[in-house]
């Protein structure tokens, strides 16, 4: 059996960099579910498809290799944006999941970050996490980074847009995002990284004695 380390959250909170970390850490596997959503939605996008046909999100969804997700190239805020759009389709989220469950079967184990991982795509996840932060932090990080990278945005329309993502990806029918009944919850919204990090350590490592 390999090890799983699942972890959920809402746009922002900082579960990435975490699961980054924490895959690096105890040499696992690590998979941003995020990503395989944000191909499918990119592979409409390039070709001027519409965003609300199921059957052709179903074949963009097909056709997702997961050893050719480039960040980099899918990290624009329309694809995000067009990502969380296609993910309420029960028939994309069918693919991509089955596509994520064969990536954590693999040896020695994995970390994968996403909404739904603890709920839906790894049930039986040795550990799972919750990260969360408010959406005022959550925006202002968000805001921090667009601008970091030389990009240009406002913290309003930042902060109205992380609103908008949260509610369309905790109101939808099939697989809301929301805390599995056995997660851990790490609450950010005052913690550095490295607090973050540790505080994940801790678990992940307890989990592993046990
Ligand atoms: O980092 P950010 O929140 O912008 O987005 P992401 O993690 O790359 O995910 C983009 C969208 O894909 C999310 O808003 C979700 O709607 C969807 N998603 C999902 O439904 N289930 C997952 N396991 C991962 C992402």
């Amino acid at each position: 059996m390999s090890f799983i380390v699942a972890i959920d959250g809402p746009a922002a909170s900082g579960k990435g960099t975490l699961a980054r970390r924490l895959a690096a850490h105890y040499g696992l596997n690590h998979l941003d579910t995020g990503l395989t959503y944000r191909a499918v939605a990119q592979a409409l996008l390039q070709v001027g498809l519409p965003l609300d046909n199921e059957a052709l999100a179903v074949a963009a969804a097909e056709h997702v290799d997961l050893a050719r997700l480039d960040r980099a190239a899918l990290s624009e805020h329309g694809v995000g944006e067009a990502a969380s759009r296609l993910a309420v389709m029960p028939a994309v989220r069918r693919v991509l999941v089955d596509k994520q469950r064969q990536f954590a079967r693999r040896a020695p184990g994995a970390v994968l970050d996403g909404r739904d991982i603890g709920t839906v795509v790894c049930p039986d996840a040795a550990v799972k996490l919750y990260v969360t932060a408010t959406p005022e932090v959550r925006a202002r990080r968000r805001h921090d980074e667009i601008i970091a990278s030389g990009g240009a945005a406002t913290y309003d329309a930042v902060l109205a847009d992380i609103r908008r993502r949260d509610e369309r990806d905790m109101g939808r029918a099939d697989s809301p995002l929301r805390p599995a009944a056995d997660a851990h919850l790490i609450d950010t919204s005052t913690m550095d990284i490295e607090t973050a990090f540790r505080t994940a350590l801790a678990i992940v490592d307890k989990a592993r004695a046990g």
